[in-house]
């Protein structure tokens, strides 16, 4: 079966299409189909070795973290073979840029029936990022502010529509261009960060959202309620440190790190067949041309997610 590895960390060159093996289910995993893989910024970080101390030096690595298709082995669990799912591996070592994956059985659920396997492919890695960081850190409620930076990627899109369904009243920054699609995603005021800058504004919120990750809490603690809480996507020294302060705070810094699990992955299959959230799919590039659709992703331009096409 074919995949897409790299022999080492490194620039897009090394990343290369190969023969390999049929993977193993081990117990409680099984094997996948795949038809479609969500691609993200984190898989260009790890191809480059950002994170080599976590993904480790044993080589190749295999690109992606989430992916959609269907059960080839069910290995014993109430899955069928045939069954359409979706799902995301958890830690530093991505396996779904593959004909065919091994994957937890907490790590998949049955993907939305109404979507596409293009579609169902882009959501777990974003929207359970966009849903823990909102529900579980952000412990947003009914009626409460919340601002969304970086509001019009992958995970950005899917954080409007979550805050949204919790009852969020949302503000979002992005660049002008992408302001009515932010509104159209269900953002009460859509700030366009070429524009204005929200760090002169005088408003408030219970939970900023730094999606891509260049504020800081130290620079939006004014932004924030009394109690508001600033949460960040990207693991910097900072947020790190910052976190050890909410001890002796009202206002918290929080780094959300996503861990994949089928109850969100269920929650979010429920939302989606009912069209509370809706699938944003920027491109879609064959699995040849995966150092292309890599390279767009490192432009941070996506508007919503970039999908790899299996077959
Ligand atoms: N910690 C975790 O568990 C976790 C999980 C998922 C993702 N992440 C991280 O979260 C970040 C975002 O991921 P993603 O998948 O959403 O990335 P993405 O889809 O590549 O983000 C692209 C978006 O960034 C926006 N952007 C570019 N410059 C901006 C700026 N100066 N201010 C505000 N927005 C800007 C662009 O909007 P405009 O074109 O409108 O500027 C574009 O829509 C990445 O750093 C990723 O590694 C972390």
């Amino acid at each position: 079966m074919k995949k897409a590895i790299f022999e080492k960390y490194g620039d897009l060159d090394v990343i290369q299409i190969i023969d390999a093996p049929m993977p193993v289910a081990a117990k409680n995993e099984v094997i996948v189909k795949v038809k479609s893989v969500g691609l993200n910024p984190k898989d260009i970080l790890v191809r480059k070795g950002k994170f080599k101390r976590l993904s480790g030096k044993k080589f190749p690595q295999t690109i992606a973290y989430e992916c959609s298709g269907i059960i080839e082995d069910p290995n014993g669990s109430h899955f069928q073979k045939g069954d359409k799912v979706f799902g995301m591996v958890n830690g530093m070592k991505g396996r779904c840029c593959a004909e065919y994956v091994r994957i937890s059985l907490n790590e998949i659920a049955k993907a939305p029936s109404n979507l596409s396997y293009h579609e169902s492919a882009g959501i777990p890695l974003a929207a359970q990022t966009a849903l823990q960081a909102i529900r579980d850190l952000g412990k947003l409620q009914k009626g409460q502010s919340i601002c969304i930076n970086g509001a019009s990627g992958g995970v950005g899109t899917l954080a409007i529509q979550i805050a949204k369904e919790l009852g969020g009243q949302i503000t979002t920054i992005s660049s002008q261009k992408n302001t009515d699609f932010c509104r159209s995603l269900g953002a009460n005021q859509a700030i366009a960060y070429d524009g204005t800058d929200i760090l002169k504004s005088d408003q408030k919120f219970d939970v900023f959202f730094d999606v891509f990750g260049n504020y800081s809490f130290k620079k939006t603690a004014h932004l924030l309620e009394s109690r508001g809480i600033y949460i960040s996507t990207v693991p910097k020294m900072e947020i790190i440190k910052e976190q050890f302060f909410n001890l002796f705070r009202r206002k918290k810094a929080k780094l959300v790190v996503v861990k994949s699990n089928r109850k969100d992955l269920q929650w979010l299959a429920q939302g989606l067949e009912k069209g509370i959230i809706k699938p944003i799919v920027d491109k879609v590039f064959p699995m040849e041309a995966i150092q292309e659709a890599q390279k767009y992703i490192a432009t941070k331009r996506a508007k919503g997610k970039v999908i790899i096409q299996m077959d």
